[in-house]
């Protein structure tokens, strides 16, 4: 057979990077080699982001440059994958003619029968892949493929039920399919297996795990979780069950989780997280904003009220929690008041970071409807305010780990030789002196110094 090799970039969120993996174990399974760079490879492909406009721009970008290849190449293969995929599966075609093939996220178990086609039948015709009968996990071809490092991703639920009026994910990604625990717990004993030892189960709301399994079972909502722990707390598997059961049947060092909708985040997880030895002390919790109006209009499903009255809950239990949030500024409608109020949050909060997002307009979504209104250079400004408030916030939070024993798991070489770079349990990145020889050990720091984005330390004798 003669081997072939694939380049493969990823845009977009951790979901995407996890996918991209399962796409180049089931290619590497099927005799491909991974390429280093595009110029290198007989198959190009994008796993591509539709959650703001620029990440489209991107990849559209990106692929356009990639299309020159062809002139020489004629048998190159460029496929898009991912999200942008699933939305542009036309426009995609109109706007870059050089590429083959596209497939969605529901589609990337196709990829190797397509691409076989493709290379068999040396077919120049484009192959459409969107829209697919999703192919169930039974029936993945074989192959396991991960990033070598300290870290894997576990997907535990695809899909979004959520309807927050900006977002796109639920067009991309379908409903919302837990996968069942028996396999998340196999999947993970076998990484701790293979030396990984910090573990991040994924999905776009982790909070509403157990809703909806493949077979069809699964508590169906909020009033079906509620009736259930009502009957028995004990036998509902939702994601604080997950938690202790992933807890007590791995050896997992370090576990945690993303995203966390505030709205499905309730005191049963605070205690699992206070319960479970290797649940680390870290919650993303994205806000979006501290404007009640605005919460309201985003569909957010909860009040900045409530939001913080969980993050005291939260605190009560866990009082080293490390907070991160999502914020996007320039929605619709956006009054200074309303930006005032999410800045007020953001101190009441005090994350450990943030990540601010301009409001994208995505076509289709209910917030698209609406008068993006609010002008450029005004959500330049807020943007700008918000990341100086939250370097600030940033600084002090670190500031409180200094002179401080923090547990670090290196990850390896830092930008500077004789320092090496690990995080903490509550997510924070610390630079180390020493060596190679601390690579992907755990060690006890002594931190010596913070900025607002990085720990420094020595290794405790
Ligand atoms: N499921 C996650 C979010 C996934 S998208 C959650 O609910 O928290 C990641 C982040 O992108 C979101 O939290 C939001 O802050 C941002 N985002 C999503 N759609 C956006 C849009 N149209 N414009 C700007 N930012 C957006
Ligand atoms: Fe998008 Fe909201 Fe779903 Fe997150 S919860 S993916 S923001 S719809
Ligand atoms: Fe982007 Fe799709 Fe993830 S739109 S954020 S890659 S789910």
């Amino acid at each position: 057979m003669n081997s072939k090799t694939v380049f493969l970039q990823t845009y977009g969120c951790q979901m995407n990077e996890r996918d991209s993996e399962e796409v180049l174990g089931m290619l590497t399974a099927q005799g491909y080699e991974i390429a280093q760079a595009p110029e290198q490879a007989d198959v190009i492909l994008l796993n591509t982001c539709s959650v703001r406009e620029h990440a489209e721009e991107r990849a559209f970008g990106k692929m356009g440059e990639l299309s020159v290849l062809k002139r020489e190449r004629p048998e190159l293969v460029l496929g898009i994958i991912g999200c942008m995929a699933k939305l542009h599966q036309d426009a995609i075609f109109k706007r870059l003619p050089k590429v083959d093939l596209v497939a969605g996220p529901a589609e990337l178990y196709d990829l190797p029968y397509l691409l076989a086609e493709i290379h068999e039948k040396r077919q120049r015709g484009k192959v459409m892949a969107v829209g697919r009968a999703f192919r169930p996990l039974e029936q993945k071809p074989a192959g396991e493929y991960r990033r070598p490092g300290v870290g894997a991703f576990v997907t535990i639920m695809e899909g979004c039920d959520k309807s927050c009026t900006y977002c796109i994910v639920p067009k991309t990604r379908g409903q919302e399919v837990s996968r069942p625990a028996e396999e998340i717990i196999h999947e993970i004993a076998r990484l701790v297996e293979a030396g990984y030892q910090d573990i991040t189960l994924l999905g776009q709301n982790v909070n509403s795990y157990g809703k909806r399994f493949p077979d069809g079972t699964g508590y169906k909502g909020p009033l079906g979780r509620l009736r259930l722990l009502e009957e028995d707390p004990e036998t509902l598997l939702d994601f604080p069950t997950l938690l202790r059961l992933i807890d007590r049947r791995t050896n997992v060092k370090r576990l945690r989780f993303t995203t966390s909708h505030p709205f499905d985040a309730h005191e049963r997880l605070f205690e699992a997280m206070r319960d479970c030895r290797s649940v680390c002390d870290w919650l993303h919790l994205p806000v979006q904003s501290g404007s009640n109006r605005l919460l309201r209009a985003m569909r957010r499903g909860y009040t900045r009220e409530a939001y913080l009255d969980k993050v005291s809950r939260l605190r009560e239990l866990v009082p080293d929690i490390s907070l991160s949030t999502d914020i996007i500024i320039g929605f619709p409608g956006e009054t200074d008041d309303d930006f005032e109020q999410t800045a007020r949050l953001m101190r009441e909060v005090e994350y450990d970071s943030a990540f601010i997002f301009k409001y994208s307009p995505r076509p289709g979504t209910d917030a698209a409807a609406r008068e993006d209104d609010v002008p450029r250079e005004v959500k330049e400004a807020r943007n700008q305010t918000l990341l100086t408030l939250q370097d600030e916030i940033s600084q002090k939070r670190l500031q409180r780990f200094e002179g401080r024993e923090v547990e670090v798991l290196i990850e390896g070489q830092a930008k500077r030789p004789g320092q090496m770079f690990g995080r903490t349990r509550g997510n924070h990145g610390v630079v180390v002196t020493g060596d190679a020889e601390l690579a992907e050990r755990l060690v006890t720091v002594r931190i010596t110094r913070a900025l607002p984005h990085t720990l420094f330390g020595e290794v405790a004798a």
